[in-house]
């Protein structure tokens, strides 16, 4: 694991930014595996801002989108898949045919998820996998005690992930108590891992990620063992290191 700790969350996005829009230059038509969240919205910014200064295209590039609520339509305002459309696919020049978010609404879920899993085959797997992590060391959807060997598959949340996530949800909406999430091993799979965590409220998380054994407990600490992973972190988020 490559640990970069910067000043703040700015410096974390601005730097990471330029990783990804290295990994597109090397590639254009790169496979980006891509997170949803609060941690990749300033990154997702930076993003916007180089395309639109021509230094970088997506044209040719293909999403996968870590994870999904079940449940909720992909045009329900809480979907992921119109957090990515908002913050990022209608923003920058990928082709919407191009991008992938699993479907909240699918009536055969696990066929949906087999089709996912294949779909990333199809496309020769993912180069460039961007992540947060949870306050309980998730990731995608992926809770402590999930399986080090899973792939795309349906989850329940935690109480502590969906009070975490209540704050995108008004008082009288319905929040989903279930997501479909890529899997660890569908996560491990990518040739190249970039996690950004930021804040004082991360920094356990960060730790445990970081210096604590390898375990489902865990779930992010199974980086450790990817041969090109890197962790970008401002100095709240690796407070306890
Ligand atoms: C969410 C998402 C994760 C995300 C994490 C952290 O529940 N499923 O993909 O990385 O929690 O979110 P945030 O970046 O908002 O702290």
């Amino acid at each position: 694991m490559r640990i970069v700790i910067l000043n703040n969350s700015d410096d974390v996005a601005a730097y990471g930014a330029q990783l990804i829009i290295r990994q597109i230059q090397t590639k254009p038509d790169s496979v980006l595996g891509l997170a949803t969240g609060s941690s990749p919205m300033k990154l997702y910014d930076k993003l916007v801002e180089a395309v639109a200064a021509g230094d970088v295209s997506l044209s040719q590039c293909v999403s996968f989108n870590l994870d999904e609520y079940v449940g909720l339509a992909p045009d329900h305002d809480q979907s992921y898949r119109s957090f990515m459309q908002k913050h990022l696919f209608e923003r920058v020049d990928i082709r919407i045919e191009n991008t992938h978010v699993p479907d909240g609404l699918a009536l055969d879920p696990e066929d949906m998820c087999a089709q996912y899993e294949q779909a990333i085959r199809d496309h020769h797997g993912i180069d460039f996998q961007l992540l947060g992590i949870g306050a309980n060391g998730h990731i995608g959807f992926n809770e402590p005690s999930s399986s080090l060997r899973s792939r795309t598959r349906i989850k329940t949340l935690t109480m502590q992930t969906v009070e975490d996530n209540a704050r995108f949800f008004r008082a009288d909406e319905f929040q989903p108590e279930l997501a479909i999430t890529m899997g660890i091993e569908t996560i491990m799979e990518s040739r190249q891992i970039m996690l950004l965590a930021t804040g004082e409220h991360k920094a356990a998380a960060v730790k445990a990620m970081i210096e604590g054994p390898v375990s489902a407990s865990c779930p992010a600490s199974i980086l450790q063992f990817h041969p090109k992973a890197t962790i970008v972190l401002d100095t709240a988020a690796a407070g306890q290191l």
